[in-house]
């Protein structure tokens, strides 16, 4: 791993295995408290005496183009790297990386673009507000984008002048590594970025209670974001939360028909469906209900799962071993609950039985109250219901503790507006699903988090407030 601009290990490893063979294809260091220790000091230093303290944000915006020049260059590697050690189809980990240098270099064009304000206020003085970085970051990501949730972390954080510990999620830690290769040539100074590979309860824990780091900035689970919240508290850390989701997707009967239905698969089935704003909870208009899960059972079958690394493939792997368990288990669960129309198992012919895989899976007719319509499985599996009317779909979308993306499908763009409108959730999507802008805010409301990535808003999530008030009156106020 990387700490303080050098290759270090730790005295304990944490074994890296390919879902799609479940053979170890790489070892990393098992990072402790005290590695983390070390790491957080680096970036302390690299803050708070240089060099990163010293280097202008015209320089830090230079860094950032050459990053995201150095991973157009090394796209191919990086996106075998992430399909290999976490399943994703090689097209789809290609989009990633060209979205990941796409971010850095838009994070170094707002670099130099950061400011403050000048307020006017009732006294002879001028008040003026400095945005500031807000110190060492601890970012800690998940396995589902393991190189684009590196650059959506080290993107901003880097062009607002923080320094920053980042810990890759133990399933999937090599392209982080790789990243920081690449930070390393095109000259970020050391300390500045370092990287810790290591589990959650240990090297994750260890980052949230550390006292140098400032601000935790966390995507995964809402569990493991609770714990986090409670843990971060004696050290009152800023920040940000980007949690999971069961994100509805609303079919309008005036929808266009075929480009709904190749939503509905594209929103639940992208990435296995491990996707924190995956439109697992599809919802249909009762007058083409019938018609309309006919046919995604019908399209469905044309999911093509195998080997990711193969171009034609469209759904590879779970990530791993004890994730298929717990998706198996969510199917087991709906088995009970509902009508099975598509998949519902692991392949077990040929070279898919080695690897982690798990059928494209639709269920219909669920209950709104079924867990399989209320939890969030992240895996390859849809649940589908009817709605009666406008009111009926906003009711139906709103009844969730989560509240991070939604999907709309009609003609109608007034109707999409006022149904998204009252949609509370952070990202919506009205006649798509899934695109996903460096320029526009990302994340959740209610129980999928708080504060946003990505953006402006994204960069004022590493800037602190500072007011700093001038008297320009030379006379004491001689109030004693
Ligand atoms: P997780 O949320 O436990 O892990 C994500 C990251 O957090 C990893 O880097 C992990 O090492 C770290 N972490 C875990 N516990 C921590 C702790 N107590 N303190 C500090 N860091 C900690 O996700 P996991 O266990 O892989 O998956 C569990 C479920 O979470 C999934 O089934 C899925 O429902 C959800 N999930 C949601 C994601 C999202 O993007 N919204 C991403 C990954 C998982
Ligand atoms: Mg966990």
């Amino acid at each position: 791993m990387f700490i303080d601009g050098e290759w270090v290990k730790s005295n304990k490893t944490l074994p890296v295995v390919n879902p799609t063979t479940g053979a170890t294809m790489a070892t990393v260091p098992a990072a402790t408290a005290s590695d983390v220790d070390r790491a957080a000091q680096a970036a302390r230093k690299a803050f708070d005496e240089g060099p990163w303290k010293t280097t202008t944000a015209q320089d830090r915006g230079k860094l950032l183009f050459k990053l995201a020049e150095a991973i157009r260059q090394n796209a191919d590697d990086l996106a075998k790297t992430d399909t290999q050690n976490m399943g994703k189809p090689i097209v789809e980990a290609e989009f990633d990386v060209n979205d990941a240098a796409n971010c850095f270099e838009y994070y170094g064009g707002l670099a130099t673009k950061i400011h403050g304000q000048t307020l006017t206020v009732p006294d002879n003085a001028v008040s003026m507000v400095m945005r500031e970085p807000v110190g060492v970051v601890g970012q800690i990501i998940p396995w589902n984008y393991p190189l684009l949730m590196s650059a959506w972390k080290l993107g901003p954080a880097m062009a607002a002048g923080c320094t920053s510990v980042l810990k890759p999620a133990e399933q999937s830690p090599l392209s982080a590594l790789k990243l920081a290769k690449l930070m390393e040539q095109v000259g970020f100074p050391k300390g500045v970025v370092n990287i810790v590979t290591g589990d959650g309860p240990e090297a994750g824990a260890a980052m949230v209670v550390h006292p140098q780091i400032d601000k935790i900035a966390f995507t995964g689970g809402t569990e493991a974001g609770k714990h986090i919240i409670k843990n971060s508290a004696d050290t009152m850390k800023r920040l940000t939360m980007e949690l999971g989701g069961k994100n509805p997707n609303l079919v309008f009967a005036d929808a266009d028909f075929n480009a709904a239905v190749d939503g509905a698969l594209f929103g639940a089935f992208a990435n296995q469906g491990e996707v924190c704003s995956a439109g697992s909870r599809l919802l249909v208009e009762e007058s083409i209900y019938a018609k309309f899960v006919k046919e995604l059972a019908e399209r469905g079958k044309r999911v093509k799962i195998g080997d990711p690394m193969k171009r034609e493939t469209k759904m590879g792997p779970l990530v791993s071993k004890e994730h298929r368990e717990r998706v198996l288990s969510y199917i087991a669960i709906g088995k009970k609950e509902a009508k099975l129309v598509l998949g519902g198992g692991a392949p077990t012919d040929g070279e898919l039985a080695k690897g982690w895989f798990v059928e494209p899976t639709i269920f219909v007719d669920v209950a709104e109250n079924a867990r399989i319509m209320r939890e969030e499985i992240f895996g390859p599996v849809l649940a589908v219901a009817p709605f009666k009317n406008e009111a009926d779909a906003i009711r139906m979308a709103n009844d969730t503790p989560y509240g991070l993306a939604a999907g709309v499908w009609t003609r109608d763009v007034m109707k999409g507006l006022r149904v998204m409108k009252e949609i509370r959730a952070g990202i919506q999507w009205l006649n798509t699903y899934h695109p996903t802008y460096n320029e526009a805010p990302w994340g959740g409301y209610k129980q999928s988090g708080f504060g946003r990535e990505l953006g402006l808003f994204g960069i004022e999530a590493y800037l602190e407030v500072k007011q700093l008030n001038i008297n320009l009156r030379e006379e004491p106020i001689a109030w004693y």
